[in-house]
């Protein structure tokens, strides 16, 4: 699985090798694809005639040396001395200097999979087949150890990514720049996609050619955006959702990344995810250590579908953690849409009791419970349940909601404190700012300083006295703005580069606490919709609301982008009233739940008030849902008919134990006298039977290459059809 022979690294998985090599010292990146029997010595790996004809360009290590390390593939580009690309680290020592030269020193192979301190990581379980590499290098102009770690996952077919640096002088180093990963792939045509957007319209598909010069993505908005995902993938120009070659690149972090492909003179593609370097830089004093997040990959030669689908599959059981990960979760109620800020008890428990008449299992108290918090300019960090609105405060609710037969769950917003509240009144400093400088708000609220243990400990406090009661079985955990004058007086003025990461790290230690303590409560995850969809988030939280739009033909789309790299088992969906409130379309209460059955479901609209046939509609999707969702959350997902330039949309899941398919299809726009369309199945067994709801019984070939025909002849019809396999 990972194998050291005559300079040459071997990175194996079921499907995959990757391949380094150790030349003059310098440590080569050869090769990622599909798996390789047999890799031969290093010479025979370099080109036959490995210095290119020598140009004056070239930078070169010393006179009459012919090594340029510009002309080659390199697996963790230094800085400063003749590789002109984009490096994968920078850095600066005591005196100024800046170039570096990292040289392979040693490497050690052992068991499972490494962690990063204080950080979301995938992780191994005993009986997996795992092994990490850690490579060392040193820098031979500073004493900067770097160390390369490799997760390598056999079985999931995965091979996880990090850098760590240690300063081993007895001087200050500061890191300005360190990224998880680079890696060249040598003259390939390659397309870039990634998942770009907009709040209430996060994660669309974008797809171009690289060409020469940089093409990338990126946050510096202090979470990971609904901007712009940290997911890459370059795949080749051929490739569709079940052919071609699919690198998949996903960066387990919730803060500022980068995320790019940068085409070279010599049709080398680089690509490379990390830590975004604005604003960025870290101290290192003698003997610390810096950790970068962790970078997951993923190489398919079946295809985009194929990608997604190893995502999907290590996120669901090597990710997300604790008792939600493996059991099925509740499906729930949201007084978000039904009220907003406008409840009281009385009408809570109206929704609660049509919830329970349906089968809704929890109900979820939304933004406004505490403080004084009739509108979204106050209250933030004060995490008393506001008695006008609650006589009986949270315990008599979720009593009360409890004897209806529901869970009781809350929203939180713990990172945030508005101006306008009792806390931010006692601790005017404990927010995120720049000395003297304007606090710009957003949402009218400031961020917490969470790079300070006391206000760590003040947020994990707040939420220990609501969840200590253990009333609450559910925790939605809301961010609703980007960061601005990210600075602590906390830190000195060198010091201050590390604030963003800081914040993560501070965050990351309160849900790592909050998590464990709580092993029974469900945590989604939050930010203004889908603002923080990332694998750090998913480490701690299980399933993330995915956006703030809830129109079900919006979420076609956004459930589609979404799902090239995170499985539906991790996107929160609802069912909503109609006129939608965030594009005014109305659809079918059939189409609404065909679309949020496939995601954690939910209501987020008034119950109460549905008509009779909405509500045998609401009863059939919430049946529909207990059949299905070991399906659609643990099983296989095959897209298709993917919905971007498509009238139609159609996937497929199959389960884990292959003995059950569903398909669900949805008309988006009917056109008049409309041609067929067929939808085709994929990965069946061509010989077996599936037996569809009705007793229809199909081949499996039949399915794949006839399938179903659809007329399209109805706006947002939908369907779904289950088989199972006889
Ligand atoms: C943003 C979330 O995405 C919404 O679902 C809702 O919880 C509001 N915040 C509440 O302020």
């Amino acid at each position: 699985m990972i194998t050291y022979k005559d300079g040459v690294f071997h990175l194996s998985t079921k499907d995959t090798s990757y391949v380094m090599g150790v030349f003059e010292g310098k440590l080569l990146n050869l090769y990622w694809g599909e798996k390789l029997n047999f890799v031969p010595e290093l010479s025979k790996m370099l080109p036959i005639d490995y210095f290119r004809t020598f140009s004056s360009t070239d930078v070169i290590d010393s006179d009459g040396e012919k090594f340029s390390t510009n002309d080659f593939t390199m697996e963790y580009p230094d800085y400063g001395r003749g590789d002109y690309r984009i490096s994968a680290f920078e850095g600066k020592d005591f005196e100024g200097t800046t170039a570096s030269n990292l040289k392979f020193d040693s490497y050690e192979i052992v068991d499972g999979k490494y962690s990063i301190p204080k950080m979301p990581a995938i992780y191994s379980e005993e009986k997996d087949n795992v092994k990490t590499l850690k490579i060392y290098l040193r820098d031979e102009y500073s004493n900067l150890k770097v160390t390369l770690l490799y997760g390598v996952f056999e079985d999931l077919n995965v091979i996880t990514r990090a850098a760590t640096f240690k300063n081993e002088g007895s001087e200050a180093y500061t890191i300005e720049k360190a990224f998880s990963l680079s890696v060249d792939f040598n003259c390939k045509e390659l397309d870039f996609i990634h998942l770009s957007g907009a709040w209430a319209r996060e994660r669309v598909p974008h797809r171009r050619r690289v060409v020469a010069g940089t093409q990338q993505v990126e946050s510096i908005y202090g979470i990971s955006s609904h901007i712009h995902n940290p997911f890459f993938a370059l795949v080749s120009p051929d490739a569709t959702e079940t052919m071609g070659d699919a690198y998949g690149f996903n960066l387990v972090y919730s803060g500022n990344f980068i995320a790019g492909a940068q085409k070279d003179c010599f049709d080398v593609t680089r690509a490379y995810l990390g830590i975004h370097p604005t604003g960025f830089s870290w101290v290192l004093a003698p003997g610390e250590e810096f950790y970068t997040p962790e970078a997951v990959t993923v190489y398919s030669a079946n295809g985009i579908g194929e990608m997604s689908r190893k995502f999907h599959k290590i996120y669901r059981t090597r990710l997300c953690r604790g008792k939600y990960r493996d059991i099925k979760r509740p499906i729930l109620i949201n007084n978000w849409e039904a009220t907003y800020f406008d409840f009281n008890e009385e009408k809570i428990l109206k929704i609660t009791e049509a919830a329970a008449e349906l089968g809704v299992e929890l109900m979820v108290l939304d933004d406004g419970w505490f403080g004084k918090r009739d509108k979204e300019n106050c209250s933030l960090g004060d995490w008393i349940p506001d008695t006008r609105k609650l006589p009986n405060g949270i315990k008599g609710l979720a009593e009360k909601v409890n004897g209806y037969g529901l869970k009781f769950g809350l929203w939180f917003e713990p990172e945030m404190i508005s101006p306008d509240s009792d806390l931010y009144r006692a601790h005017p400093d404990w927010c995120l700012h720049q000395c003297d400088r304007e606090r710009t708000l957003g949402r009218s609220q400031y961020i917490l300083d969470l790079c300070r243990e006391e206000i760590c400990d003040f947020v994990k406090g707040a939420l220990d006295n609501i969840l200590s009661t253990g009333l609450v079985s559910y925790v939605k955990w809301d961010m609703n703005r980007y960061m601005s004058e990210v600075g602590s007086p906390a830190f000195s003025k060198e010091h201050q580069g590390e604030i963003a990461h800081r914040y993560l790290i501070g965050l990351y230690g309160i849900m790592e606490y909050i998590t464990k303590k709580y092993p029974d409560v469900l945590f989604e995850g939050c930010s203004g919709g889908g603002g923080r969809f990332d694998p750090g988030i998913l480490h701690y939280m299980p399933q993330i609301w995915t956006s703030d739009d809830t129109d079900a033909l919006e979420r076609i789309d956004i459930q589609y982008g979404t799902s090239i790299c995170y499985p539906y088992s991790a996107m929160g969906a609802h069912v909503s009233a109609v006129p939608n409130h965030q594009v005014y379309r109305t659809t079918p209460m059939k189409l609404r739940g065909d679309v949020a059955i496939c995601g954690q479901l939910g209501y987020e609209l008034d119950l109460a008030k549905l008509t009779d046939a909405d509500k045998e509609e609401v009863k059939k999707q919430i049946a529909a849902y207990h059949k299905l969702s070991d399906v659609f959350h643990n099983g296989d997902l095959y897209r298709l008919i993917t919905p971007d330039n498509s009238d139609v949309a159609a996937n497929q899941f199959i389960s884990e134990d292959e003995s059950t398919v569903a398909v669900c299809i949805y008309i988006k726009r009917a056109r008049p006298n409309n041609s067929f369309k067929f939808v085709k199945l994929l990965n069946l067994d061509k010989n077996a039977l599936y037996v569809d709801e009705k007793g229809n019984e199909f081949s499996g070939d039949y399915l794949m290459h006839f399938g179903f025909k659809i007329s399209a002849n109805k706006d947002y019809d939908s369907k779904i059809i289950v088989l199972n396999k006889k």
